[in-house]
């Protein structure tokens, strides 16, 4: 079923596979998609889809060192030579969109602001990744430093966000994206407004669960409008707890959140159970309980091998599977999964920021 064609609406994907999200922190100055990027995501275009890394929807948005945006014309430009590459290796790709609200630093903000989020709370788990000397990604000078203590939106200024997601959501198509996700997963904006360790705002976007749900709604709403809802998937994130995003009834404040989404008719629900060693178990009862709620393609990522993705496929609770770290090493991972191929290993230390060393040197396999 993994090799499998599929229809993701009017999009039809070669496969079952998914690239899922992953920062690399290789941008170019101005935040700007760089041809090595490029060549990147055209090596991995033998994914069924592809989702590109968190893209920042504004400079307040950044919350780490080299993160492309797509906010500004040179962006839109830049990113045009990655989706034309990707489109003529045949793949398709979606953009994530993000904005890390509280996962951020006043070194990255506009004018050294303070990051915003829903409340006044700091992030905690992971550190900053900034460019302390600002010498760029290439000479990986970065430093990890921890995260500033926000200060919490005013009811006036969430509008303002929510242009301008519905911006970056024309920007991207008008770079040639397929389509787009919104990050709502891993403890980044539009979790900080849902859960509920996260948000104790008393106006109209805390208190009640509906109210939690209000941003991750017009955010939705709008880039909807903006470009259709057929090209708008979201990505969840129930049961990690990254960055110290907790809700204290997650099956039930994510069951309503797909059923909100469920009346919006959005494409599809990115389910991220894993990020990196934050790998809850994810009951099998709420795998099929979203199943029932949210009619639209439902993707999982975190962990998986070609033996638990065609177990989830077959047991129809997944429509399409994300594998992240094979992708990082295996260019050609649906080939490798179809001929059970040995895989590479990533290099961890080269994740983040640096050159082509462990971004586009990772051999194929022998054909
Ligand atoms: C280097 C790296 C960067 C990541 N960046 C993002 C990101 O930008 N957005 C996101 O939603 N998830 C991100 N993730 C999480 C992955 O999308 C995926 O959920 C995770 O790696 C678990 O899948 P895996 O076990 O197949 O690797 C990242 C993961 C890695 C390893």
């Amino acid at each position: 079923m993994l090799f499998d064609n599929y229809l993701l609406n009017a999009l039809p994907l070669a496969n079952r596979i998914v690239m899922p999200p992953m920062t690399r922190s290789r941008a170019g100055a101005g935040d700007v998609a760089t041809d090595m990027m490029a060549d990147y995501y055209a090596q991995r275009a033998s994914a069924g889809l592809i989702i590109s890394e968190g893209t920042q929807i504004s400079q307040q948005g950044q919350g780490y060192a080299w993160t492309p945006g797509m906010y500004s014309e040179v962006q839109i430009a830049g990113w045009k030579k990655v989706t034309d590459a990707v489109h003529q290796a045949g793949g398709k790709i979606f953009a994530q969109l993000w904005h890390v609200g509280r996962v951020s630093h006043t070194v990255l903000q506009p004018n050294g602001a303070a990051p915003v989020s829903s409340s006044a709370i700091q992030a905690d788990g992971v550190k900053v990744f900034v460019d302390v000397e600002g010498r760029g990604p290439e000479n990986g000078v970065g430093a990890m430093i921890q995260h500033d203590m926000p200060r919490a939106l005013r009811t006036d200024e969430i509008p303002d966000i929510v242009n301008d997601y519905a911006q970056a959501a024309r920007n991207a198509i008008a770079a040639g994206f397929d389509g787009i996700e919104l990050h709502g997963a891993n403890g980044y904006l539009i979790n900080q407004f849902i859960d509920s360790q996260a948000n104790l705002r008393d106006d109209q976007y805390g208190g009640s669960l509906h109210n939690r749900l209000r941003f991750m709604t017009e955010v939705v709403t709008a880039v909807s409008a903006a470009i259709g809802k057929e090209r708008v998937g979201i990505r969840l994130a129930p049961l990690t707890t990254l960055m110290g995003s907790r809700d204290d009834t997650p099956e039930a404040t994510y069951l309503a959140a797909a059923s909100v989404l469920n009346a919006l008719g959005i494409a599809y629900i990115h389910i991220a159970e894993a990020d990196w060693e934050d790998a809850p178990v994810m009951p099998a009862a709420f795998k099929e309980a979203l199943r029932i709620i949210f009619h639209g393609t439902l993707i999982y990522s975190g962990k998986y091998t070609k033996a638990r993705a065609e177990e989830a496929l077959a047991k129809g609770w997944a429509d399409l599977i994300g594998f992240g770290r094979p992708f990082i090493a295996n260019p050609d991972l649906p080939y490798r999964l179809q001929h059970d191929l040995p895989l590479n290993m990533p290099v961890k230390e080269q994740f983040f920021g640096g050159g082509k060393a462990g971004y586009i040197d990772y051999p194929p396999a022998q054909k």
